[in-house]
């Protein structure tokens, strides 16, 4: 069906709707637990009213979104294609009987919303850029578009996961599945997931950048430390979506390397990274340590802010080539990675030495729910709310951003919305 302006307004009816409902999170083991006795139909019935949910959910959102960002080009682009996929999935609820035609039919529209979104990051960043261009930006409107991104990424990063789950498990794309035990996945899950591979392997790949870009790179040390000793003589494993780790990984690599390398004078005397991985009753622990210099301390609170970064902005001439640093997107969305099943990532620096950054994750899959966005009263009036003026002296500038971080302390969600998500889960 095409998208007339007609069909719009019914559409958005639709999308009333779905949005009451909160999403359902799941967690790592129920993922786990469904893949294992892996039923189509019930995933098909579950997906189809989930899915329309997840996305009605962050569709809200971005009607909420300041006008002048939703005029920009890219925002309509990818407003449009959200559209479009809501409107594919919510054909599905309208149909009585799940016949074996219809849970194929499914599994190809899946892959198809798949493709269609694979660009939303790079082309809502471009959507920002083009407001940053255009109009003058005010410390509310900066603070809105935060706090949306961040929902808003979160809300793709499960949408996609449970899109990659259903057509890895049924879609016959299995032999595509990741790394190099295909056959022990569930899905895009790793039940042995070996942190010392992944780490080498997204040291590997952003060390090709490095020596690409520097002609030079730092070596990896790798620590680990676990309570059993059971464990002792062999990797740490997790209960993990490898790509996910990777993501995190590499975006830290390619930081710490870059670090390293801007601040080291002489290349035959590089300090190494260091990871140190731990595992505990609760938690398992990645923690990154370069020699790079540091950060000071005045810009701590920029460093999870979209677009924020010290390196030159990639020329539009090498969209081609993956570039080393420059986007300003890498610790953000590592972070929602880490956050998505109940973990967190928080950066320690110290000026004049280096950096460590940690990646946290539940060390039982259990405890591993998905962190979804869930629209209600208080997310629309965070949009409207006018950010409270600094009532400390001397510090206007930065006290402001400090106001948001303890703001978004926590998940970086207000504390009524955590409420109502620890309900749901
Ligand atoms: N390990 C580190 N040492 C020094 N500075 C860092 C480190 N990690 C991140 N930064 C700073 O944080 C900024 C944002 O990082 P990131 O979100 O990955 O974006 P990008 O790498 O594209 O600049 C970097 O530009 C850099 O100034
Ligand atoms: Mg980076």
């Amino acid at each position: 069906m095409k998208l007339t302006p007609k069909n719009y307004q019914s559409v958005a009816k639709i999308l009333d709707f779905y949005s009451q409902f909160n999403p359902s999170p799941l967690s790592i083991k129920k993922f786990i637990d469904f893949g294992l006795n892996a039923c189509e139909r019930k995933s098909f019935i579950f997906l189809r009213k989930e899915l329309p949910v997840r996305l009605a959910n962050i569709m809200k959102e971005i009607a909420l979104l300041p006008e002048n960002l939703l005029r920009m080009p890219s925002v309509i682009a990818v407003n449009d294609w959200y559209m479009r996929s809501f409107q594919e999935i919510i054909e599905f609820e309208k149909m009585d009987e799940v016949s074996p035609t219809n849970l194929l039919h499914f599994c190809d529209s899946l892959v198809k919303i798949r493709n269609r979104h694979s660009d939303v990051v790079e082309t809502m960043a471009q959507g920002v850029l083009e407001l940053k261009e255009s109009h003058d930006i005010d410390h509310q409107m900066e603070h809105s578009i935060q706090y949306f991104l961040d929902r808003f990424y979160m809300s793709r990063i499960s949408i996609r996961m449970l899109i990659n789950q259903h057509t890895l498990l049924f879609g016959g794309q299995l032999e595509r599945a990741p790394g190099p035990n295909q056959s022990k996945y569930i899905g895009c899950i790793d039940p042995q997931c070996n942190i010392v591979s992944v780490i080498k392997d997204a040291y590997e790949n952003a060390r090709f950048l490095c020596d690409q870009y520097y002609l030079a790179s730092p070596e990896l040390v790798i620590n680990q430390f676990r309570l059993t000793e059971l464990e002792r003589e062999s990797d740490i494993r997790i209960v993990y979506v490898p790509s996910h780790l990777y993501h995190m990984l590499f975006e830290l690599f390619k930081n710490a390397m870059r670090a390293v390398m801007e601040s080291n004078g002489s290349l035959d005397q590089l300090p190494p990274i260091t990871v140190t991985i731990s595992k505990g009753k609760e938690d398992v622990c990645l923690k990154m340590s370069d020699r790079g210099g540091g950060i000071p301390r005045s810009l701590h609170d920029q460093l999870f802010k979209y677009m924020y970064s010290t390196a030159p902005q990639p020329s539009k001439s090498d969209a081609h080539t993956v570039p080393l640093a420059g986007y300003g997107y890498g610790l953000p969305i590592s972070r929602l990675y880490a956050r998505y099943f109940h973990g967190d990532l928080v950066i320690m620096s110290c000026e004049g030495y280096g950096t460590d950054a940690v990646i946290y994750m539940k060390a039982l899959s259990n405890e591993a729910n998905e962190l979804l966005p869930i629209f209600n009263k208080t997310t629309s009036k965070f949009y409207r709310t006018v950010m409270p003026t600094g009532d400390w002296s001397n510090q206007a500038t930065t006290l402001n951003s400090r106001q948001i971080s303890m703001h978004y302390k926590k998940h970086q969600l207000p504390h009524s919305v955590q409420e109502s998500m620890s309900e749901a889960i």
